[in-house]
């Protein structure tokens, strides 16, 4: 089916005239306007609050960006989403990580299927595998309990995880240690070996193909470092794996009891939720999962069910479809004011910029409306490092903020805050004075949102993750985007692969001068021939 040009939308029409009205605005009159302000435009969601009156937006502005949403069939989206629909179309796949974090008896149906009897046998077996290392119960092949945990994975078989198992440190058994490897360089996987004994070692081997090629080359380094110190029978014990290629991680060596299920319908970067946490579980414990498992449900409860404008997760979408198609920013930054969470911009560029970093829509036209570049990194430092473009930079970024409001040392959260604040304050504000240098102006009028959990516990994560999640889904049904393919990686690693003989010796032919002039360089430092 065509999908209809967004530009010629009544919506989006009317967008562009407010947005065109609203130019010479700025967000200090905004607020002097309306002592109200904070209070129109922040949202509490159970231990989440969110303030979005820092972005450059009406009361008109917000009506005609749900106007938009609803245009676009976002509700319609949404529960397609809900009921299993195959709306990964060019995959032909239901998209329902919704499933994995669903914890009622509510059935959940993919082909005429309920998912859930799966996912909750699942869950058990893996809550049991977990415990059981945890407890000592599990040993490895010389009855050593299993006191370390290497993830080997890549993209969302490692981002995830690794956010989360970071983000819950503070959960986590302090003595079990957890490395996470991805990189084929091997400088990576040497250093997490290094300190390991493999006696007390488990590899979980997380990859929902099971032929991601850095993530096999990972795993057979770890293998071989294995069976060369405790022999080939110490597979069976000391690797587990997640995969919906179960045949692939059977002829891998690992036993099937240690062989744990994903599903077509699970994305790599929405799949922290499955078995992919494993690792997660291990370190953390089954009842942390779980309760992580339980802040995402709660926001994908009021995702489903609350009208648009009363949507978290759509409200927040809008608000970036309107920095993105109509106030000209290509860009966002996630700033993290918390140690624990500052792996999020990682996590979320894969979630964002996989998703809707794409110019085809789902009917296979050219758009040149999608995501935004994601960038960012932890408050303050970055406060010492980028933030000059983001306060004087000729283009608009809009930002979010991010902070738990409890934690376990006051005079660093006051400080913490007190910056974060600041910088908000100072992005929408900026200052201006005629008698100030040029180089001391700051324009202001530079929007934010800032998102504070009260604290941050396994079920605040998991509501903040799911959050954006949606948010990531709604922009791309507003767009006409799939979010749930990736195809943009696909040809890099063709190419890589069919470069490979060259490396080696073969002689490479067919290929740029370019591409052949840097194959002939590494050679001839190598030793081999160009
Ligand atoms: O190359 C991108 C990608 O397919 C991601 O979408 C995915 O998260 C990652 O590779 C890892 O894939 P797998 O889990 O199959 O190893």
């Amino acid at each position: 089916m065509t999908i209809a040009s967004l530009n010629t939308l009544p919506a989006w029409q009317a967008l562009e005239t407010h947005a065109i009205a609203l130019r010479e605005t700025h967000l200090r009159a905004l607020f002097a306007d309306d002592p109200d302000r904070f209070a129109r435009f922040s949202f509490a969601l159970g231990p989440l609050l969110a303030d979005y009156s820092k972005n450059r937006v009406t009361t008109e502005t917000m009506g005609l960006l749900m106007e938009l949403a609803r245009a676009r069939n976002v509700e319609a989206g949404r529960a397609a989403m809900f009921a299993g629909e195959h709306i990964n179309g060019t995959e032909d796949r239901a998209v329902l990580h919704v499933a994995l974090r669903n914890r009622a008896t509510r059935p959940m149906m993919v082909d005429g299927v309920d998912v859930m009897a799966d996912v909750r046998t699942t869950r058990e077996r893996l809550s049991a595998f977990a415990e059981s290392l945890r407890s000592g119960a599990w040993t490895g092949a010389t009855g050593k309990p299993i006191r370390h945990i290497v993830n080997i994975g890549i993209g969302g078989s490692h981002l995830g995880p690794m956010f989360v198992a970071d983000a819950l440190k503070d959960f986590q058994r302090a003595d079990l240690s957890l490395a996470f490897v991805s990189n084929p360089d091997r400088a990576q996987i040497d250093e997490v070996l290094a300190g390991l004994d493999p006696a007390a070692t488990l590899f979980v081997v997380a990859s929902k193909t099971f032929t991601t090629a850095e993530t096999m080359f990972n795993a057979g380094i770890a293998r071989t470092w294995l069976v060369d110190k405790l022999g080939q029978g110490a597979v069976a014990k000391h690797f587990a794996a997640i995969s919906t290629n179960l045949d692939a991680a059977a002829a891998f060596g690992i036993p099937k009891d240690n062989v744990f299920p994903m599903w077509d319908w699970v994305g790599g970067r929405y799949s922290v939720w499955s078995a992919i946490g494993l690792s997660v579980m291990i370190a953390c414990g089954a009842d942390v999962f779980d309760q992580f498992l339980a802040g995402a449900e709660s926001m994908d409860r009021h995702f489903e069910t609350a009208t648009l404008d009363q949507n978290l997760p759509v409200i927040l979408a809008m608000i970036g479809i309107w920095h993105a198609d109509f106030l000209g920013s290509t860009a966002m930054a996630v700033l993290p004011y918390d140690h624990r969470l500052r792996l999020l911009p990682f996590h979320l560029q894969q979630v964002d910029m996989e998703s809707n970093g794409k110019g085809v829509l789902t009917d296979g036209a050219v758009t040149s409306h999608s995501g935004p570049i994601v960038f960012g990194g932890g408050g303050s430092d970055s406060q010492h490092s980028f933030y000059q473009l983001l306060h004087q930079g000729p283009l608009p970024i809009p930002c979010d903020f991010i902070a738990a409001l409890k934690g376990t040392d006051e005079a660093s959260r006051d400080l913490l805050l007190a910056n974060m604040f600041a910088q908000a304050e100072a992005l929408m504000m900026g200052r201006s004075g005629a008698d100030l240098a040029p180089h001391r102006i700051f324009p202001g009028n530079r929007s934010s949102t800032t998102l504070l959990l009260e604290e941050l516990t396994p079920y605040t994560l998991g509501m903040l993750m799911a959050l954006y999640e949606h948010k990531v889904f709604v922009q791309g049904l507003v767009w006409g985007l799939n979010s749930f393919d990736q195809w943009g990686v696909e040809l890099g690693k063709e190419l890589a692969k069919s470069l490979q003989p060259a490396l080696v010796g073969t002689e490479l032919k067919g290929r740029d001068s370019s591409t052949a002039g840097l194959v002939a360089a590494y050679l001839k430092i190598k030793g081999g021939t160009a």
